[in-house]
Order: C-alpha cells, then structure tokens, then sequence
C-alpha cells in the first residue's frame, strides 16, 4: 500500500476523523432555525465589518459566516443564523455537510492545498473520468475559475476556426468578469471605461410569450449575422437558462432551430453551464434540452466546486494554447468527486427527482402567496434549484430594497435582470427541504408586508 493509503487508512487518523464528525453533529443540534444577531458578539463583528471595509471596499449585505451551518442554515460572525437561499450565487452545496466535511479533512491530509496541471494528484484522475463520463464529451480541462472555463473555451473555438475573430451569443448573457467575458457580457455598466477586445453579436433570446415569432425572428437575425460575416466565427456561446440575464429559461424547439443554422455554416456551439450545471432537472442543462448531440464544448463551475471545460475530439487545442498553475484546490476536487457522485446516484433528477420536486413546492407556495397578497409578486420562473419571482413591477430599487429586508429577517437572497428585475434563489441543494421553504416563506411574506409600509417605496 502507498504510505499515503497507509496514513490515511490508519485507525487512529480514522478515528479521529469519526471524532470530529460525531463533535460537528453535536453543535449541529443547537442550529434550528433562523435567529438573530447576539449581542456578545456585536463589537468584534462590527471591528471584523469595519477591517474589511475598509480594505476591500463596502459589502453588499453586512456577511461574514462564522464557518459554521447546517444544511440551508448558516451561522454568522455576529451570531445569528441565516437561511441561504442564495448559495454564494449558485456554488454552495450545503452549509457544513458532514460528507463534504468528511472529504475535506480526507483533502487536508494530503500534501498540497493546490493542485496543477504540471503536478496532480492521483484522486483528481476520478473526477476527469466522471465529467467525462457524465457529459459524453471527450476531454476535459479544469480551469481555476467560471470565467477562466469561458475563456479557455473562447480560446479553443477561435483556434479550431483560425482566422475567424467574431463570436455570436444571446442579448442579456452574462458570461463574467475578464476583459473578454466583459465584452461579451450585455451589461454596459459591467464594461464601463474597459475597451471591447472581442466583437459579439447578439441574438435576441427565446421569448415564451411568443415562441413561434420569437424563434423565427432569432434565426432571422442569426442567418442575418452570418451572411454579412462568413467564416468569421468561432462560436456561439449560449447560455441556456440565463441567470444574471433574469431567469429566461429557453425552449428545445429554439435551441434547436438556432443550432442548425450554426451546423450549417460549421460554427461551433459552445454552452457556458456555469451557473446551470447541477441546478436543473438533468447533470447538465443541454441534457434537458436534448441538446447531448449538439454540443461541441461546455463549461461548469460554481456547484461542480471545480470549474471545467469539456470539449469533442475536433476542438482538441495545439499544445501551448490552453494552461494554468492551479487546476483547483485538493479539497475542491475531493468535493467535487462527492457532488457529482451524490447527484448522479440519488434520484436529484428528471420529472420526478429533487430537483423538479422541490422547484413545484416553491412555486406552489409562492402561487398561494400571491393569492394570499394581491398584485405583490408574480412571473414565478426557473428550473430546478433556479427560482425566480417579479416584486410588484419589477422595479431595480425596490427589489433592491426586498432583499435587503429579507437579509435583516434570515433569508439570504439575491437579485437578476434588470428592468424587470426578478427576486433571485439558488437553493443549496445538497440538504434542503420542503419545510425550509415554509420557513422562508414566512420571512418573504413579513418582507413584503414591511416593504408596503415602506414610505419611499
Ligand atoms: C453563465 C456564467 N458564466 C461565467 C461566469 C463567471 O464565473 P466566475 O465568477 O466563477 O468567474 C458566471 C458567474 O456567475 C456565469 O453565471
């Protein structure tokens, strides 16, 4: 046996590891709900809040976690307990789950808190199978952030389709924060004084309101774009649930329209499942689109705790083109390993799995909400672990304003789109139930009844 099988499989540092299990079980009982801020802890809170403001720059909500939690509920530094409803924008699994847990400290006893793509780990040869495996693509890269996975796709598209320089993707994406992924992204306050180092152009995106119209009209513009610039691009980057954008879900039938207009003229079809990978009624969300034979290249992040691309054999890049010094962290590979299993094996997906179940309780509560407060909330969306509501009309500040009323009573949540803006939830989905919904409820419901008495609103 290797002497790192030997450490790890010794029965005292088993032991040990059950021991700290058994303790963490122990203070998990004192977390049973939402409660607030405690006094004892109020100057060293506001002395932490203080520092990093003044450091980092102000905070959006007033957060720090403690480093402590249980399932959706997490403890923070001025010691109250919080229901995240938001996961870190998508990436929590769940607030100290004693299996990640358990996998972490597996991860702590290996040599290095980093590992590479000149020197890995043998337990990160797994988690390529699995991705590999799970998407029926080729290969796989892991890349050190989401938008590292943007760029590393961007980078192997334009090469495939050297000397093209323009790439084609869907009006509101969001497809994050490097100088590329900002020029693509169609935000312009998230561009503002950043020169544009890549040209986009942008179709219109799935409208369910009107979707026979809307999927002409797009092929119209995609057709329109591709005669006025032939073999002048690398891609199309689509995102197929767009989450920054507001929760637009798209439709098979658009997808599928759009996507042999790009086969036709060779294009390929790059999915940026970011924000989408493990969060709909499939692994991946081109799986529930039927898109599995359509994709040429995919990149995830954020739930996959690792972030990745995933490409078909033409797109394979010369050596040189696509590297980084980190792949990821030991302890994010190791949990990465357990997610992905964990949600492979436990019935999370299709009509009937966690995903689909828990998403139909939402919008069952949210629809008696709206019933129970007329002509507050409406244009409930999303898939899966993706849930979204309108507040009144959808107005940027109000919103604003709901949430952070939300924050001060427990629930942590966040805001997408703009005009409308729509009241956002990525459930942590590794430990949540229905009755954490009932008790989320009833914090959006004395929310909106605070907001009504709000005078400037
Ligand atoms: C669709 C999409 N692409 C890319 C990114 C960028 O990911 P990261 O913030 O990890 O760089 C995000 C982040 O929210 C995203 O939602």
């Amino acid at each position: 046996m290797l002497l790192f099988d030997q450490f790890f499989n010794d029965n005292d540092v088993q032991d040990a590891i059950d021991i700290i299990l058994k303790r963490l079980e122990f203070y998990q009982h004192n977390i049973e709900g939402v409660k607030p801020a405690n006094k004892d802890f109020e100057t060293d809170f506001s002395n932490l809040m203080r520092t990093i403001e003044s450091v980092k720059g102000p905070l959006f909500y007033p957060y720090l976690s403690s480093g402590f939690g249980k399932g959706p509920y997490v403890e923070c530094a001025d010691g109250s307990v919080k229901l995240d409803f938001i996961s870190g924008i998508g990436v929590h699994w769940s607030h100290s789950d004693p299996r990640i847990i358990r996998s972490s400290l597996h991860a702590a006893l290996h040599d290095c808190v980093m590992q590479g793509n000149l020197q890995q780990h043998q337990g990160s040869v797994p988690l390529y199978e699995l991705l590999v495996k799970a998407s029926g693509l080729d290969h796989v890269f892991l890349t050190s952030s989401g938008v590292m996975g943007v760029e590393n796709a961007l980078k192997i598209c334009f090469q495939y389709k050297s000397p093209a320089k323009r790439i084609l993707s869907f009006s509101n994406c969001f497809c994050g924060r490097t100088l590329a992924a900002a020029s693509i992204t169609d935000k312009p306050q998230y561009r503002e004084g950043l020169p544009i180092v890549l040209p986009v152009d942008y179709v219109p995106f799935y409208d369910p309101k009107n979707p026979k119209e809307s999927i002409q009209r797009s092929v119209e513009i995609l057709k329109g774009y591709i005669k006025r610039y032939p073999n002048d691009y690398a891609c199309m980057k689509f995102e197929l649930i767009q989450g920054e954008g507001g929760f637009n879900v798209g439709s098979k039938p658009f997808f599928k329209a759009i996507i042999s207009c790009l086969k036709e003229a060779n294009i390929p079809v790059y999915i940026d499942e970011t924000q989408t990978f493990g969060r709909t009624t499939e692994l991946f969300a081109f799986q529930m689109f039927d898109l599995q034979d359509d994709v040429d290249v995919v990149s995830i992040g954020k739930m996959s705790q690792v972030c990745a691309i995933l490409y078909r054999k033409h797109l394979k890049p010369k050596p040189g083109l696509i590297s980084q010094t980190f792949t990821s962290s030991t302890t994010a590979i190791e949990a990465a390993k357990l997610i992905l299993t964990e949600l492979q094996s436990n019935n999370y997906f299709g009509k009937k799995g966690k995903m689909a179940t828990l998403n139909d309780y939402f919008c069952k509560k949210l629809r008696s909400l709206a019933k129970k407060l007329p002509k507050t909330i409406s244009d409930f969306r999303g898939v899966g672990s993706m849930i979204g509501f309108k507040l009144f009309q959808g107005d940027y500040q109000q919103s604003l304003s709901f949430i952070k009323i939300c924050y001060k009573n427990g629930l942590i949540l966040f805001i997408a789109g703009n005009n409308p803006t729509y009241i956002r939830f990525l459930l942590p989905i590794g430990d949540i139930d229905q009755c954490h919904i009932d008790e989320a409820m009833l914090i959006i419901e004395k929310s909106i009844l605070e907001i009504k008495e709000e005078p400037n609103l």
